[in-house]
């Protein structure tokens, strides 16, 4: 899961008879999907989405908690809007997702601007929210509106009952299957932020997955903090199962899921990974760090060994395999031999693509208690070399693909001018140049690229006879 990403959920022109929201989302794919849901949601209320704050009715700030100076990022935005909200007095604005949780009504006392806070497991309550905020205004009363319960089986059943609605949308889309965490990894805030370990029933995936097929998405990545752990309440059908039914969905080309963790894998699953041609040949399987005193200090409930004869597993059912993890340095107790246990993993592997991030002590965790934290400077050296050496592997990884021809599902226009961006089966970002007629005929659909360049992050191709 990409934790680190600030992300802005697609967007319409406001039509002039429409009310303007603005989401600003921090955080995983998930809190990326909630915002959609929001912003789905907000349709039905009147709310067009705009690009920025300045001159929008509403402002939601969906916010990560996962990390240090999370809560100072949502004050500092904050900040930003007051302005704004002295201008237009009529202004909503909203606090989300997993700083909302775990801060609760001290937003509202300490930003008097907030209108309303709540948490990722109670965003479909958003148009009663609403009304509620209108009412109180209409009596001339300040809206303090706090929801942070945990009804995460009441979520899941609205989002059901909410059809998708068309917004603007990319030909790849995220569908959340599961919520919450009961892991309990002794650095995280997920199990506090999100709830115990919740999963969405078969027959809802499978509804929204047709909706998202209607509207022109191709590829759905089916999301959750252990998405592996995924189980149909009813049936009993496991992630496999669910992935066989998805794929089996006329228009559905591709597949993906994320996060997982290496303690709910199951043999099925790594089959799945050989048999299932519908199934990209990447996977997200965090190990956070190479050594088992470390692990086990993590709370993890795995070795080093159980996480390499997973990976082997993997690549005998799916030789082409790319992998992907997540590292954290510096975890408290963390020595100079524990850190070079994770550079050692990281050779062995070869990850194809990772994200690595400096311990990070978050209030209310067992970790950030401990007395042996690690310096902030050896914490930042071996970022350093953990990154250099990962970005080293990535690049590996990527010109082993040149002069390949790679099925590239294209989705939107590069940076660069004259450049249309997609991913190739391994999640590559690949850039392909063609004029401006082009880039709108294959936008939304998966073509054979060459690829001719390969950088860290990102290869350079040119579309292949079809056949090729
Ligand atoms: N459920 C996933 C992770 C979700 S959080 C899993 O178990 O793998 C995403 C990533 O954020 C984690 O994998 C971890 O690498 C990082 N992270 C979480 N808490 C952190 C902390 N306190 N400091 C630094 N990184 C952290
Ligand atoms: Fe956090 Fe661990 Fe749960 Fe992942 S498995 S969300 S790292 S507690
Ligand atoms: Fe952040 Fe919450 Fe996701 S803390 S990483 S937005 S689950």
């Amino acid at each position: 899961m990409d934790p680190i990403s600030k992300t802005e959920t697609p967007t319409k022109a406001p039509q002039a008879n429409s009310k303007r929201c603005f989401i600003q989302t921090y955080g995983c794919q998930m809190n990326v999907y909630d915002s959609e849901r929001m912003a789905e949601a907000l349709v039905t209320a009147g709310y067009e989405q705009v690009e920025s704050p300045e001159g929008a009715d509403m402002v939601i700030l969906n916010t990560c908690h996962i990390r240090e100076k999370a809560v100072q990022k949502v004050y500092s935005y904050l900040g930003r809007v007051k302005p704004l909200k002295q201008k237009n007095d009529d202004m909503i604005v909203a606090v989300a997702g997993c700083v909302a949780q775990a801060e609760g009504a001290e937003i509202i006392s300490r930003a008097p601007i907030v209108d309303m806070v709540f948490g990722p497991q109670t965003f479909q309550q958003l148009p009663d929210m609403l009304d509620k905020v209108n009412d109180l205004r209409a009596r001339g009363e300040k809206a303090r509106l706090v929801r942070t319960e945990f009804p995460a089986a009441e979520k899941f059943e609205a989002l059901q009952s909410v059809a998708r609605k068309p917004i603007t949308r990319n030909p790849s889309a995220f569908v959340t299957v599961q919520e919450g965490c009961d892991k309990f990894c002794t650095f995280c805030v997920v199990p506090y932020t999100r709830g115990e370990e919740v999963s969405r029933d078969t027959q809802d995936i499978v509804a929204e997955t047709r909706a998202l097929v209607e509207q022109g998405v191709c590829e759905i990545t089916l999301l959750g903090q252990n998405v592996n752990a995924w189980q149909d309440r009813q049936s009993g059908l496991r992630l496999d199962g669910l992935l066989r039914q998805l794929g089996d969905i006329a228009g559905v080309e591709r597949l993906r899921f994320t996060t997982s963790h290496p303690r709910d894998m199951d043999d099925a699953l790594i089959d799945a990974h050989g048999s299932n041609p519908k199934l990209m040949p990447y996977l997200h399987l965090p190990i956070q760090a190479g050594s088992d005193k470390i692990l086990q200090a993590m709370n993890r409930q795995h070795t080093a060994a159980d996480y390499l004869a997973l990976v082997r597993r993997f690549r005998q059912a799916r030789p082409d395999l790319a992998l992907s993890s997540d590292f954290i340095v510096g975890f408290p107790g963390e020595s100079d031999e524990d850190f070079d246990a994770t550079m050692a993993l990281i050779d062995e592997v070869k990850y194809a693509q990772a994200y690595s991030f400096k311990y990070s002590p978050r209030p209310g965790t067992p970790a950030a208690d401990s007395p042996e934290q690690v310096d902030e400077a050896v914490k930042d050296a071996r970022l350093q070399r953990l990154k250099t050496r990962l970005a080293e592997h990535q690049r590996q990884f990527n010109e082993a693909q040149i002069g390949r021809v790679l099925p590239v599902l294209f989705e939107k226009p590069s940076k660069k001018d004259g450049q249309m961006s997609g991913r190739s089966p391994y999640l590559q970002t690949v850039h392909v140049s063609m004029d401006e007629a082009m880039m709108s005929a294959v936008r939304g659909r998966v073509l054979p690229v060459k690829i001719t360049t390969a950088f860290s992050f990102s290869m350079v191709g040119e579309l292949a006879d079809e056949d090729a």
